[in-house]
């Protein structure tokens, strides 16, 4: 085989590529966990992650990928029978909601169908929340970013309507595919557990998960009867305060997030939700001007941090992504669950910048062409377009 030269180009909606300085920041020696310098460490980073996630109260970490931090949020707060409702907005809030049933939660009939094409419904939240007079349903999970679809839903809708039919269920929200990349305000919009993880916006490798939590979360914590010991969060809050931790964390990886936290704060949050809204916007001039079209059907819900694409029918998605990578070095996302084939997603989040995106959405055309999918030339040009003239 050829050697590869130049960068590969990981445009999956995550693990994202980790910046030079990230990966240097890990490159340091490991040292004592329970030591002085860590403990400095640690309470700088609990400060310095509020405002990622738009809250004053604690964020748990934890060493572990997002679907550890799915469980935390579930076993911390409820207890086994409590109702949970969610939605079928596509792949991922349906794995979310199949472990609620793993872990003796009711979900049956709370499951709030949907197309794989839009968000979380507001309307339908505010029908089921209103039939439960009796106020059984105890936790609505939303997932922001749908990673398999890439559309965001609107929490501070689906908190209105909440607010609106005076239902105390918490709101417990995946934020998984949008930290870093999407505007999100935890606090502000009343989400109860906000769920997250290091591998997309926040520029890291997978391997740390987080819960940002309310103090309803945690007034619910001291009720709730599933079982925990590794998720618990009270020991983690505890030993937080004095910077330690209740188990070896993952040390190197905290100095990773500490410089990706840095980076966001020198950005600027509105500028990092603007330069990826930005991206979004020329990756769909991009697809139109394919003459493609993408899975969002909801102008209100684009993702910001990925775009899935619809493969024309009798083309297969996964045979581009194949040719793509073969020919150019570039993984793109490959269609999740019931759009396996039919779509691929772009992934435009976390470290990018515009002629990474311009890459990208080269390789995407050229691997049009090559696959024999019937497109117009126009997406580059319209994508370029885009990123010259704003
Ligand atoms: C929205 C969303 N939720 C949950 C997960 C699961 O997280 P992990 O694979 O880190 O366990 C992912 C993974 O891509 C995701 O995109």
């Amino acid at each position: 085989m050829t050697p590869r030269t130049g960068r590969h180009f990981l445009q999956i909606p995550g693990p994202t590529n980790v910046p030079d300085q990230v990966l240097r920041a890990m490159s340091a020696p490991v040292i004592d966990h329970r030591g002085p310098e860590f403990r400095a460490l640690t309470l700088r980073l609990l400060e310095a992650l509020g405002p990622v996630f738009g809250t004053s109260g604690p964020v748990v970490i934890y060493p572990a990928s997002g679907t550890g931090a799915w469980e935390a949020a579930l076993v911390n707060t409820l207890s086994p029978g409590d109702r949970v409702l969610s939605f079928e907005t596509g792949h991922f809030s349906t794995l979310w909601r199949e472990m609620a049933g793993s872990l003796g939660l009711e979900t049956g009939t709370d499951f709030v169908p949907g197309d794989w094409r839009h968000g979380a419904d507001p309307e339908a939240l505010a029908e089921r929340l209103a039939a439960d007079t009796r106020h059984e349903i105890k936790a609505v999970c939303v997932v922001h970013n749908e990673t398999s679809t890439g559309v965001t839903s609107r929490i501070p809708e689906i908190r209105r309507v909440m607010d609106e039919t005076g239902h105390p269920a918490l709101l417990l929200v995946d934020t998984i595919s949008s930290l870093g990349s999407i505007d999100y305000r935890h606090d502000e919009w009343g989400v109860d557990v906000t769920v997250a993880g290091s591998q997309k916006g926040l520029m890291l490798p997978p391997g740390l998960s987080f819960n940002a939590v309310s103090d309803k979360a945690l007034a619910a914590h001291r009720t709730s009867r599933l079982p925990k010991v590794f998720w618990d969060w009270l020991p983690v809050i505890e030993a937080n305060k004095q910077g330690s931790f209740p188990y070896t964390p993952a040390t190197n990886l905290l100095y990773g997030l500490e410089e990706a936290v840095s980076m966001l704060r020198e950005e600027g949050l509105p500028n990092v939700f603007a330069r990826h809204a930005r991206h979004a916007a020329a990756t769909r001039a991009a697809v139109r001007g394919w003459g493609l079209e993408v899975l969002c059907l909801d102008e209100r819900e684009h993702s910001g941090s990925l775009t899935a694409v619809v493969m024309p029918e009798g083309h297969d998605a996964d045979k581009l992504r194949k040719i793509i990578l073969e020919r150019f070095d570039m993984s793109l996302g490959a269609g999740l669950g019931r759009l396996a084939g039919r779509v691929f997603r772009i992934g435009h989040l976390g470290h990018l910048g515009d002629l990474t995106l311009a890459g990208t959405l080269a390789g995407v055309q050229m691997g049009l062409e090559l696959a024999g999918v019937p497109v117009e030339s126009g997406g580059l040009g319209a994508a370029l377009e885009r990123l010259r003239g704003e």
